[in-house]
């Protein structure tokens, strides 16, 4: 006689852990929903070539918006982006290269920076002269990969204009 009760009973009990897990899965699926699958963050760290693909002298590098630049063993590299308004700054070669003190470090200098959208102008080292920049270009830190031997900047690690990456 209470087959029919307990039938209806089961259905219920069925109907309602349906429902509880319907309610979980679309909980599950809001809170994963804010978890992006993908990270559009570019990497700071950027493979930018083998040694001996930087020359003696200054090589600009396009997609890093960076000048890097050789002098025997020694490189270091320097931003091309404008501390104005962050328009990408031409490099000029000077007439006949300077050696200048940077940061108690002596430094050949063989360019100079001009930005095209408001007329800031750098010096070799970065240093801003004239124009509405209000600081040097930045400096970033170059190292050897150990995987494979290729330069890498960190375009998140500013460093002192006396810093030089020594190759072996
Ligand atoms: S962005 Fe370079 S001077 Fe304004």
């Amino acid at each position: 006689m209470s087959e029919p009760k307990s039938r209806r009973e089961v259905f219920l009990k069925l109907g309602l852990g349906a429902g509880v897990a319907a309610l979980g899965a679309q909980a599950v699926a809001s809170l994963r929903s804010l978890v992006p699958n993908v990270s559009y963050d570019s990497p700071t760290t950027v493979k930018i070539g083998m040694p001996n693909d930087f020359p003696d002298g200054m090589k600009f590098l396009p997609d890093e918006r960076l000048f890097v630049f050789r002098e025997g063993k020694t490189l270091h590299a320097v931003s091309a982006v404008c501390t104005h308004l962050g328009c990408t700054v031409r490099a000029e070669a000077l007439s006949a290269p300077e050696t200048k003190d940077v940061s108690g470090k002596p430094l050949r200098l063989t360019h100079r920076f001009l930005c095209p959208c408001h007329g800031s102008k750098y010096a070799g080292d970065g240093t801003n002269v004239s124009g509405p920049a209000p600081k040097p270009l930045a400096w970033y830190h170059l190292s050897l990969s150990p995987d494979d031997g290729q330069v890498v900047v960190d375009l998140a690690r500013a460093v002192e204009r006396d810093f030089r990456f020594t190759l072996a």
